[in-house]
This record gives C-alpha cells, sequence and structure tokens, in this order.
C-alpha cells in the first residue's frame, strides 16, 4: 500500500491501494472504509435533461470542468457525448479519479466514455487561460467551463454526502473560489457555469474589472442550481 498524501492541504485524507483500486479514505480510517471511484455505478437515462448539461449547452468543442472532484460531474458530461478536460488540483483526489478513469477505459461498456475524458493535476486559477489558449491555437474549441468548487457545509454537491466529506477532507474548503470565478471569465469562454445550492448569492466580479459576466439562466434540480454566466469585455465608454 502506498499513500498519497495530498500535496497541497495536508494528509487528512489519503488515496491508497485496497483490493486493486485506489481508495480516498481518511488516514485514520481502516482500509477499505473509503470510497473508490467507479463509474460502472453511475445513474444512466435522462441525461440530455440533466440541469448541467442543459446549461452547458448544445456544440460540439470541449467543456472544461474545472473543479474535477470525483469525477461525477465529468462523467455526466462525457456521457452525454462532450468531450471533456478535467482540472483537479488536490493530488489525493486526482489520483482516485485518475485511477477509476483506467478501470473504466478496461471495460469495453465504459471505454468510450472514459475516452471523452482527459484529467489533469492542475491548479485552474493557474492553469485555465493556458489551457483555453493551447486548445485554440491546436484548432479545437471550448465551449463552456464547469465550476463546482466546494460550498461551506452544503449537503447540495454532485457527489453522496459520505465522498464530499472525504474531499473535504483531502482538499478543504475551496475559499478561492471567487478568484476561480474570475479566472474562467477572464479567458475568453462564452460559457460559464457555475453549480450553487439554493440559498447561496450568485458569484460575482470585482467592480474593477474590465469584464462584466451577468448571470443569464439559471437551471435547477431539487437541491441545487446551475448558474450560467455568459462573459464579455465591456466596451470603454467614449
Ligand atoms: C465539490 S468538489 C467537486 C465535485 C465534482 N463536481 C464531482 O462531480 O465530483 C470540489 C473539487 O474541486 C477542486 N477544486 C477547487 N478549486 C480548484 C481549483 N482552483 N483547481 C482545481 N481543482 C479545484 C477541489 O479540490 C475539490 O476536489
Amino acid at each position: 500500500m502506498t499513500p498519497t498524501p495530498d500535496a497541497t492541504k495536508g494528509t487528512v485524507a489519503i488515496a491508497a491501494i485496497h483490493g486493486g483500486a485506489l481508495e480516498l479514505r481518511l488516514a485514520s480510517d481502516a482500509p477499505g472504509r473509503g470510497t473508490v471511484v467507479d463509474f460502472s455505478q453511475f445513474r444512466r437515462g435522462q441525461i440530455a435533461r440533466h440541469p448541467l448539461v442543459r446549461a452547458v449547452g448544445k456544440g460540439t468543442g470541449a467543456v472544461i470542468d474545472a473543479t474535477a472532484g470525483l469525477g461525477a460531474d465529468a462523467w455526466l458530461l462525457a456521457a452525454s457525448g462532450r468531450h471533456v478536460i478535467a482540472l483537479e488540483r488536490c493530488a489525493a483526489v486526482h489520483d482516485a479519479v485518475a485511477d477509476g478513469l483506467a478501470r473504466a477505459g478496461r471495460d469495453p461498456s465504459l471505454e468510450a466514455v472514459a475516452g471523452r475524458i482527459t484529467l489533469q493535476h492542475a491548479d485552474s486559477i493557474r492553469a485555465l487561460a493556458g489551457l483555453v489558449e493551447r486548445a485554440r491555437s491546436g484548432g479545437g474549441s471550448i465551449d463552456a467551463i464547469v465550476l463546482d468548487p466546494m460550498y461551506p457545509h452544503s449537503g447540495s454537491s454532485a457527489l453522496p454526502p459520505r465522498d464530499i466529506r472525504l474531499v473535504r477532507a483531502a482538499a478543504g474548503d475551496d475559499v478561492d473560489a471567487l478568484d476561480l470565478f474570475a479566472a474562467a471569465c477572464h479567458c475568453g469562454v462564452s460559457r460559464v457555469v457555475v453549480r450553487r445550492p439554493h440559498r447561496a448569492p450568485p458569484m460575482a466580479l470585482p467592480a474593477t474589472t474590465a469584464l462584466s459576466a451577468p448571470l443569464n439562466a439559471q437551471f435547477g434540480s431539487k437541491l441545487v442550481r446551475y448558474d450560467l454566466y455568459l462573459p464579455f469585455r465591456a466596451s470603454p465608454t467614449p
């Protein structure tokens, strides 16, 4: 067993081999008590009507999931037919998803969806602009950036409560979520989608920025909503 301590936020949760898969578990828990990323458990059906898929919209370009977590949203988007670039900055969480994707890639019933996901270990605040630039210079396009930063004490994540507790233990609270929102709005992608609990206020750019990012629409489900922002550079007043 080779524990992979989280490189960014401490060692409260670790990714460690158990039963041939990498599980994310609390460092204080016994092997087998954690969670393994298993995309074969993904619920099928109604994908096209899922509020995240509707918020991202139609198109042929890729989608960046800038807060990959355990990969549920990235998998949903890939299952809807999108190519997804998924970024995760917490090493232990990234490694657990990479392991799940590798196993999915060896399963004939999952390999097509797994093949549409490119996972990277990176901090999106620093990586987004360069990623979008490289995609464009390579002839590709990015249709949307999706954000699901950890919301304080929220039970409304894409993940089951036990999994979100583990991710929180590994990655901590995303106190820089507004910086991430600003980075997403500034890299020239026309749609930015943010997952929020119903009680959370919409995101806003600092008043000093030359960019506007109006909230354009909200796509709701029982627990959460997906806010769609359409950033644009405000033209200077004459
Ligand atoms: C609420 S979870 C996301 C759950 C995810 N939507 C899913 O479907 O599994 C938030 C995750 O975003 C990651 N994250 C937050 N800010 C990030 C950033 N700037 N760059 C990369 N990952 C980030 C955290 O480490 C954490 O794993």
